[in-house]
């Protein structure tokens, strides 16, 4: 029984080494049959091979990774092979055959890397073809992209930004790039990670110091794999906490017919019977807490978790005991601000002349057109002014920004429409005539 066995086994064997048999234990490579590897990063596959060695004496072992259906050889560690161009230095076997170990490794991996190999060991005795086990590699495009870890943001203090690459790799660095605002200061080191293995992670670290102008502002980085012409990119909104800003106070008239009018200035005559809004803005992050006072008196508070920087009160069908200070004040966890409003009383001479007359409706009328025509004077009059200010004075410059300015200011008013229109639609079409 024991013969017929031998016998088999060395039928088997010379079958082997022609490569004309697989199913044995005793004669296979375990490597994974498929393995997908994305455009431009890399890939270490685990590799042994068995085979019988009853006849094998010792003598000159090479492994060498063929292309299946090719005699080109991508690897080995037979310095007098010759290896194909476009796999040097990229394929390299760097199992040690002695050891019946192919692992293989694969850096800068390319779309046309993705093919079937095969391992094939020699020494002086024997050659053993494994083509039957074959090892498909699949590319794909690169869909990895970069980590960033972004610190807390707070304004005015120094911040550490960092984005890693993907992959470890040892092949062709991939060049870090951020999107910085040019007129921002900042500093940018690339820098790597030597990982166990010999394999590398390459990192970007940016310091720079946060304002309130880069909160929401989107930050990105990108990895160029250069080797493959490959670039990925993530991206990250910065939220960036600041303490509340001066407030700003307007006040909401509403007369007897019903329609409303708006003062900004931070001290106002008021007319009794008459109902007034007085509104707080701040910008701050994250939204402060808002409180009106009159004095040591709480007239109104924002009610959290809202999230708003406005806080509005309303002052009904006003009396001489309504005037006085009202004070507005914010504050968040990096700060706080405070503003007021003096509100006086109208004598009552000078409050005469404009309660005279019997209908209040087209006394409304009259002052409403006296109001437009008077509105549209001076606005003719600004019109001309900053005409010949810009003739004069040739200074495009200027003029952008200032242009951006007004711009900007229309942003934040947006956003004040945006939270007013929720609580009351009248203020919110007044304010917006006013800034139309
Ligand atoms: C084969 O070689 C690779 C690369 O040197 C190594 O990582 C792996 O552990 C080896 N495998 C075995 C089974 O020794
Ligand atoms: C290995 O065997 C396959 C199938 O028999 C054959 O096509 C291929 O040429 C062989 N490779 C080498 C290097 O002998
Ligand atoms: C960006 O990086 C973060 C942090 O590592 C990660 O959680 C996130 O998934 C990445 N974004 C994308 C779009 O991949
Ligand atoms: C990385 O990209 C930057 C900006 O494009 C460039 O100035 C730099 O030379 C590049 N570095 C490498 C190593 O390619
Ligand atoms: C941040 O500000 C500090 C002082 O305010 C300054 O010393 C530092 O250079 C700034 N850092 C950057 C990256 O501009
Ligand atoms: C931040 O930016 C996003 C998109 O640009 C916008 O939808 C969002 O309203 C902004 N948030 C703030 C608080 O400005
Ligand atoms: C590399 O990719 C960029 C962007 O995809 C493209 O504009 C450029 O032509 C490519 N360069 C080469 C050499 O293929
Ligand atoms: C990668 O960087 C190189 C050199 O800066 C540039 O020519 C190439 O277009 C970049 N590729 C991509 C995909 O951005
Ligand atoms: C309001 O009046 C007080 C004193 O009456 C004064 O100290 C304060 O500066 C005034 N505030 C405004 C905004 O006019
Ligand atoms: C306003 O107050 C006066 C005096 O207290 C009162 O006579 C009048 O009815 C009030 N008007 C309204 C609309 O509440
Ligand atoms: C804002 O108000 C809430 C609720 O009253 C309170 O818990 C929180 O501490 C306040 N925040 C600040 C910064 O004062």
């Amino acid at each position: 029984m024991s013969d017929i066995m031998a016998l088999v086994r060395l039928i088997v064997f010379f079958l082997l080494r022609k490569g004309v048999l697989c199913a044995s234990d005793e004669y296979k490579v375990i490597v994974p049959s498929k393995v997908t590897v994305q455009e431009g990063l890399c890939v270490l596959i685990p590799c042994e091979f068995r085979y019988e060695n009853t006849m094998e004496r010792d003598g000159a072992p090479h492994g060498y990774w063929y292309i299946e259906g090719q005699e080109e050889v991508v690897a080995s560690d037979d310095v007098n092979k010759e290896i194909l161009e476009d796999t040097r230095d990229r394929f390299r076997l760097v199992g040690n055959p002695r050891k019946r170990n192919c692992s293989l490794s694969i850096n800068d991996i390319r779309k046309s890397d993705g093919r079937d190999y095969y391992f094939k060991y020699e020494n002086n005795d024997i050659k053993l073809n494994f083509s039957l086990f074959p090892l498909h590699i699949n590319v794909v495009d690169l869909q990895d992209t970069p980590d960033m870890f972004v610190q807390d943001l707070i304004e005015g203090k120094e911040t550490k930004v960092f984005c890693r690459a993907p992959g470890r790799c040892s092949g062709t660095p991939p060049n870090i790039t951020w999107n910085m605002d040019s007129e921002l200061e900042y500093e940018q080191r690339n820098y790597i990670v030597d990982n166990a293995g010999g394999s590398k992670t390459h990192m970007s670290r940016i310091i720079f110091n946060a304002t309130r102008k880069h909160n929401n502002k989107s930050l990105k980085c990108t990895a160029n794999f250069s080797s493959v012409n490959r670039s990925t990119t993530n991206i990250t909104s910065l939220n960036v906490e600041y303490p509340p800003s001066a407030p700003v106070i307007r006040l909401f008239i509403t007369d007897e017919g019903g329609s409303m009018s708006i003062h900004k200035s931070n001290s106002v005559v008021i007319q009794e019977g008459v109902t007034y809004t007085i509104l707080c803005t701040v910008d701050s992050n994250p939204p402060a807490n808002l409180t009106w006072m009159k004095g040591e008196y709480i007239l109104e508070e924002s009610n959290l978790p809202k999230v708003s920087n406005n806080l509005q009160t309303s002052l009904l069908n006003v009396t001489s005991k309504d005037i006085g200070s009202y004070r507005c004040e914010a504050v968040n966890k990096h700060g706080s601000s405070r503003g007021s409003m003096n509100v006086t009383a109208q004598s009552s001479e000078s409050r005469q002349p404009s309660k005279e007359g019997t209908g209040c409706a087209t006394l409304s009328i009259e002052v409403l057109v006296a109001i437009m025509v008077g509105i549209t004077l001076v606005m003719l009059l600004l019109v001309v002014v900053s005409f010949c200010v810009i003739k004069t004075i040739k200074k495009k410059s200027k003029v952008g920004e200032s242009n951006m300015k007004e711009a900007s200011d229309n942003i934040a008013m947006d956003s004040i429409y945006q939270e007013l229109q929720g609580q009351q639609m009248h203020i919110y079409s007044v304010l917006k005539k006013e800034v139309d």
